[in-house]
C-alpha cells in the first residue's frame, strides 16, 4: 500500500517550481520532506492534493494511476491534508467546521450536525486529541485549531495525510503534543508527509527524510545515517553554520532603558506589566517566553505602535516614551517585526518601494517634494546583492519572494544606515537555515557596531544562540535574567512561570 509520486514537473510562468520530482511514501510511514522556502515543497503537496495539475508526471495510489481534478478527488481517493494556514471558520464549532464542504444537502443538516459531534468525540478519543466538538474555534489556542483539521482529516477517511509545515505556528510544547499525535496516526497505518524545513524536527520524527531543493528531489536519507549539519548542507547546497559565531560582548553606554513600563493590550489587559531593563551598546539582550506573554505589546510599545499606559522609555536618556514610529526611525532604531507581512512590508509593493518604505522623505531620496526614482532603485540594487535577496528584479512585488527573502527585504531596509537601537522581533520565524544564518550574523555585527540590540523570540534556541543576556518574559513581568551561560532548561522553567510559583510559594 503506497503513494508514489513520480517524475513531477510543474512549470508555473518563470518559475520552475517542480523538475522530475519523486516521492513515495508507504501506509504506516513517517517521510519528513524537508527543503528549504521555495524549494517546491507546497507545490508538489498542492499538485498531490489536485489544487494544481501537474506539467508532466503521475501520482499513484497501490500503484494504480490517479488524476485529480479538485481536492475532492484527492479526498475521495483518501488524500488528507492540513494547510499551512487552517481553514476553519472562526465562528463555527468544531464539530461544524469537520463537516463544513461534507454536507450532502441542507435537509440533512440536523442530523450531520449530530453525527459530526459523535464522529469528533469518537476520533479525538481514538488518537487522544481531546477536542471538545462544541468549542467555538476562534476561542481555540492554535494548537488546538490544528487538531481540528487533523479530525477533519481523518473524518474523511485518509489513508495518507500531508501536513505543510505543522510546527511553524506551535509551540515547543504544543510541538512535543503534534509529534505524539502523528505517531498515533502512523500506528494505525497512515502513511504521513511531514513538511518542514527544521532540521531537528525532521531527524526525530521520521522514518525517511527527503530533501528537495529548487525544485527538485536532491536526496534521500535515513535519519540515522545523517545528523543536522549534513541535512543542512543538502537543503542549502552547501556547508551552513549551526552556531551563532560571535564574540564575547563588549557592552557599553546604555542604550535603551526601559522603566517599569506597562502597557494594555487590545482587550485593555495589562499585558507587560511594570516591566523595568536596559540594553546597552554592543550587547544582545534577548527576551524568551512563550508567545502571548506580553511580548507583543512589548515591542509595540517599544517601537511606537502602541502608547503605553505608564513608565518611561529612553533611548540615550532621551524620552521616547510616545514617539511615533517615524519618531523611532529617525531615532536610529531599527525594527524588524513579528509580522512581516502585516506591518514589516507592503505585499503588492515592489521590492524598491519596500527597501524604502520608512526613508522615502529623507535625503537622499527626496529632494524637496520630488522623489529621486534613480537612487531608490540604485538602493535596491545595492541592497539585494548586499544582503543576498534571492529576487527575480527589483520591481516584482514582494509578495513573490519566499519567506526568507521577504525577511531579508525587512532586514536590508532597517540596518542600511547607522543604527542605535535594533528591535527584532521573531527574527527568523518560518524561515529557512540559509536565512537565518544570514540573518543572525547581520544582526551580531550591528552588535559590533555598536547598535544596542533587543532580541525577542519564542524560540528558546535561538534566543539562547544570539544573546549575551536573556530576560524572560512571563505573564506581562520579567520572570528571570539569565547570562549566556545558562542552560536552556533553566531558562525553560522560567518560561512556564516556575520561578513566579517558586516565589509564591516561599
Ligand atoms: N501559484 C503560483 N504561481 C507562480 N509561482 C508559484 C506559485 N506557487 C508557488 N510558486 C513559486 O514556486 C516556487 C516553489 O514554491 P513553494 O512550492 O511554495 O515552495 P515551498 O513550499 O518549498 O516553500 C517558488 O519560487 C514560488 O514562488
Ligand atoms: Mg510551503
Amino acid at each position: 500500500m503506497e503513494l508514489a509520486l513520480t517524475g513531477i514537473t510543474k512549470q508555473f510562468p518563470g518559475v520552475l517550481a517542480n523538475d522530475n520530482v519523486n516521492l513515495r511514501v508507504a501506509e504506516g510511514e513517517i517521510v519528513a520532506l524537508l527543503g528549504e522556502n521555495g524549494a517546491g515543497k507546497t507545490t508538489l503537496m498542492n499538485i498531490l492534493y489536485g489544487l494544481y495539475h501537474p506539467t508532466a508526471g503521475t501520482v499513484e495510489i497501490d500503484g494504480k494511476p490517479v488524476q485529480f481534478q479538485s481536492p475532492g478527488d484527492a479526498i475521495d481517493a483518501g488524500i488528507g491534508m492540513v494547510h499551512q494556514h487552517f481553514m476553519l471558520v472562526p465562528v463555527f464549532t468544531v464539530a461544524e467546521n469537520v463537516i463544513l464542504g461534507d454536507e450532502p444537502t441542507k435537509r440533512l443538516g440536523v442530523i450531520n450536525r449530530a453525527k459530526a459531534r459523535d464522529a469528533v468525540t469518537e476520533i479525538s478519543r481514538r488518537y487522544n486529541l481531546d477536542v471538545d466538538p462544541d468549542a467555538t474555534i476562534e476561542d481555540l489556542p492554535v494548537g488546538i485549531q490544528q487538531r481540528v483539521e487533523i479530525i477533519k482529516v481523518l473524518e474523511r477517511q485518509a489513508r495518507f495525510v500531508v501536513f505543510d509545515e505543522p510546527t511553524s505556528v506551535l509551540t515547543p510544547t504544543e510541538v512535543d503534543g503534534f509529534f505524539e499525535i502523528v505517531q498515533s496516526l502512523k500506528a494505525d497505518g497512515k502513511g504521513i508527509i511531514f513538511i518542514s524545513h527544521k532540521l531537528g524536527e525532521a531527524l526525530e520524527i521520521a522514518d525517511r527524510i527527503v530533501i528537495m531543493r529548487r525544485g527538485k528531489t536532491v536526496a534521500e536519507v535515513l535519519p540515522k545515517d545523517i545528523d543536522e549539519a549534513g541535512l543542512a548542507e543538502l537543503m542549502v547546497g552547501r556547508p551552513v553554520d549551526l552556531v551563532v559565531d560571535k564574540a564575547p560582548a563588549d557592552p557599553k553606554d546604555v542604550v535603551l532603558a526601559v522603566e517599569n513600563l506597562t502597557v494594555l493590550d487590545d482587550r485593555n489587559r495589562r499585558s507587560v506589566d511594570g516591566v523595568s531593563f536596559q540594553v546597552r551598546s554592543g550587547e544582545i539582550v534577548g527576551i524568551a517566553g512563550v508567545q502571548g506573554n506580553g511580548q507583543t505589546e512589548l515591542v509595540e510599545a517599544l517601537t511606537g505602535l502602541r502608547t503605553p499606559l505608564g513608565g518611561r522609555v529612553r533611548l540615550k536618556g532621551e524620552d521616547m516614551t510616545t514617539a511615533s514610529p517615524r519618531a523611532m526611525h529617525q531615532a536610529n532604531v531599527a525594527h524588524v517585526p513579528e509580522d512581516r507581512q502585516k506591518s514589516g512590508l507592503v505585499l503588492p509593493f515592489t521590492v524598491t518601494e519596500n527597501i524604502i518604505l520608512n526613508s522615502y522623505y529623507e535625503e537622499p531620496l527626496s529632494r524637496g517634494v520630488i522623489m529621486d526614482w534613480d537612487e531608490a532603485r540604485d538602493r535596491a540594487t545595492r541592497l539585494v546583492e548586499e544582503y543576498d535577496v534571492r529576487t527575480p528584479g527589483i520591481d516584482v512585488p514582494v509578495s513573490n519572494l519566499s519567506g526568507g527573502n521577504q525577511q531579508k527585504v525587512i532586514v536590508a531596509r532597517e540596518f542600511d544606515r547607522d543604527v542605535a537601537l535594533v528591535i527584532a522581533s521573531q527574527p527568523t520565524r518560518g524561515i529557512d537555515v540559509g536565512s537565518i544564518e544570514y540573518i543572525h550574523s547581520r544582526i551580531v555585527e550591528e552588535r559590533d557596531l555598536g547598535a544596542a540590540v533587543l532580541i525577542v523570540s519564542s524560540e528558546l534556541e535561538e534566543v539562547m544562540a544570539l544573546s549575551d543576556r536573556v530576560l524572560v518574559m512571563y505573564a506581562g513581568k520579567i520572570a528571570g535574567e539569565f547570562d549566556a551561560s545558562a542552560s536552556t532548561t533553566e531558562v525553560g522553567l522560567a518560561m512556564l512561570g516556575s520561578a513566579d510559583e517558586a516565589e509564591e510559594a516561599s
